[in-house]
């Protein structure tokens, strides 16, 4: 029998009153209501059940309309099915407060928040997720100063605020919102999300390296040839061209998502689990990547944008014919990417990270790929395959290992063989989704899977030169892929330049 060692730092949440801004929203629909419906459902108890979700919108509705959204959200998306004793509990939880005109909107929304606490016997721990467009941020968080709701913490109360990506939209804006976030409250009380961190195999990443003695050993310049990050969707934009096609996938994947991977595949062992030392560990990774000079863009990152194609069968049109794309956008829908990590553990090992919408399926994997075996005994003519670690961030989430065996029989004959564990086959229990995992760490106050002010301006900071490049050079191509592919040429052309390729999930 297998012993499970818990070290655990989840602990039961204080009760708080979390105000979603722009509740009448995707994001509040699809994942922040079902996730919390969720954590009320199943949460083992750590979300306190006297927490209450007060929507906050322009959007005029009633506590009992907006009650009938967020059913309907919950029984669409939520990882648990609706149960109605389950629901009829979360629902008595529910406020919503709309339509309001500014300038008193922040005013009225203060004196609700107090109602709510004085009649719930709720102390005044405040969370307000921003779930609005990237352009209103700081404005809100203006108002939402100015009408006293996000002044330091007082005593054992705290107020947080929750900030989703896109955090800027180039280097100098996302600079700006660090200010104005900081001008008005502590970073102690600033969680900015990244739903990636939430993910089960992310945080199954430091488990793997850190918990095995086995991989550390080999996990730097000496043993490892490159390393691989796909990012992999096979939907298009969607109904999200008013955002998407003002930030394309450099801004809207790479700054966040694949950034934060290659920290957590990177980076040192932190002092300890704290979350300064990990969060300290990933920055000092982000430090080190080696700037892209502007006169270098075109030999590191490719860009490009799908056309249309088929997808499962399916004919799907191309980027220009989504509904809402300008017919000259110069959107890109596809990043690949070629970065250095120049400190003692990765000198000279490349890092190819590629995104796209549209390509062949969902899949997004890191591949760590080993060196050659010296050119001798069974390597003598250089054919035999190098080992490869896999760690499948989705869908069938895992990790394998691929060495190589011998074939049973009478000749010597070599094969790959994988060594696989799927999260799915191995442990019963289905794994909470990312967004449940973060809510119930913001309700504790654990800032591990936040994203820092600081990484911000580094991510940021990296990505600038491309982003200068393919707006100024117009020599700069933007390839098209059909959908339903692996993506463009030069993606392709990238790694192969180095006598690489790319592995297809
Ligand atoms: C979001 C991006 O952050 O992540 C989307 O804005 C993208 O464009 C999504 O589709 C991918 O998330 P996931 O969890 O489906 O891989």
């Amino acid at each position: 029998m297998t012993q499970t060692l818990t070290i655990s730092k989840i602990r039961p949440a204080p009760p708080c009153t979390i105000v979603i801004l722009g509740a009448s929203g995707d994001l509040a629909r699809r994942k922040l209501l079902p996730a919390l419906y969720n954590l009320r459902a199943c949460g083992q108890g750590l979300m306190a059940p006297e927490t209450t979700v007060l929507g906050f919108a322009r959007r005029a509705m009633t506590p009992d309309e907006f009650r009938t959204a967020a059913r309907d959200g919950v029984k669409r998306y939520s990882r648990l099915k609706l149960d109605e004793c389950c629901w009829s509990e979360f629902a008595k939880h529910l406020d919503y407060l709309g339509g309001l005109d500014e300038p008193d909107g922040f005013k009225v929304l203060r004196r609700r928040l107090e109602e709510i606490e004085a009649a719930r016997k709720l102390p005044p721990n405040r969370i307000f997720y921003f779930s609005i467009p990237p352009q209103a941020l700081r404005d809100t968080i203006e108002r939402l100063s100015a009408a006293g709701l996000v002044g330091p913490a007082e005593g054992e109360n705290f107020s947080r605020l929750v900030i989703e990506k896109p955090i800027g939209h180039d280097l100098k804006s996302a600079l700006e919102i660090n200010h104005t976030l900081h001008q008005h409250c502590a970073e102690q009380q600033i969680f900015r999300i990244d739903h990636y961190l939430g993910k089960e195999t992310v945080q199954n990443m430091m488990v793997l390296r850190f918990a095995n003695s086995i991989f550390e050993r080999v996990w730097g310049t000496r043993n490892v040839d490159h390393v691989q990050i796909t990012v992999a969707e096979d939907e298009g934009l969607g109904t999200r061209a008013a955002y998407y096609d003002q930030a394309g996938a450099l801004r809207d994947m790479v700054q966040n998502h694949m950034l934060q991977l290659l920290a957590m595949i990177a980076m040192e062992p932190p002092v300890s689990l704290d979350a300064t030392a990990v969060r300290n560990a990933k920055l000092d990774a982000i430090r080190s990547l080696r700037p892209i000079a502007h006169e270098q863009v075109r030999a590191m990152a490719v860009r490009a944008r799908y056309a249309g194609g088929v997808i499962d069968g399916h004919p799907v049109r191309g980027y220009l014919e989504e509904q809402g794309v300008p017919p000259d956008s110069r959107t890109e829908t596809y990043v690949a990417l070629k970065c250095f990590i120049d400190n003692w553990r990765w000198s000279g090992v490349p890092f190819y990270l590629r995104t796209g919408k549209r390509l062949a399926r969902r899949s997004s994997a890191i591949y760590v790929q080993f060196k050659d075996v010296p050119a001798i005994l069974f390597n003598r003519d250089g054919r035999l395959t190098p080992d490869v670690l896999t760690l499948r961030i989705q869908p069938d989430e895992g990790f394998s290992f691929d060495v190589l065996a011998k074939e049973p029989g009478l000749d010597l004959a070599i094969r790959q063989v994988g060594m696989n564990l799927s999260y799915e086959r191995e442990f019963s229990d289905p794994s909470p989704d990312a967004y449940e995992r973060l809510l119930l760490d913001m309700m504790i106050g654990d800032h591990t899977l936040f994203i820092s002010g600081e990484f911000v301006r580094l991510s940021w900071q990296f990505l600038q030169p491309i982003l200068d490049q393919w707006r100024d050079d117009p020599a700069i191509p933007m390839e098209v892929y059909p959908a339903g592919g692996w993506g463009p040429d030069g993606g392709e052309a990238l790694i192969k330049a180095d006598g690489r390729k790319w592995r297809n999930p």
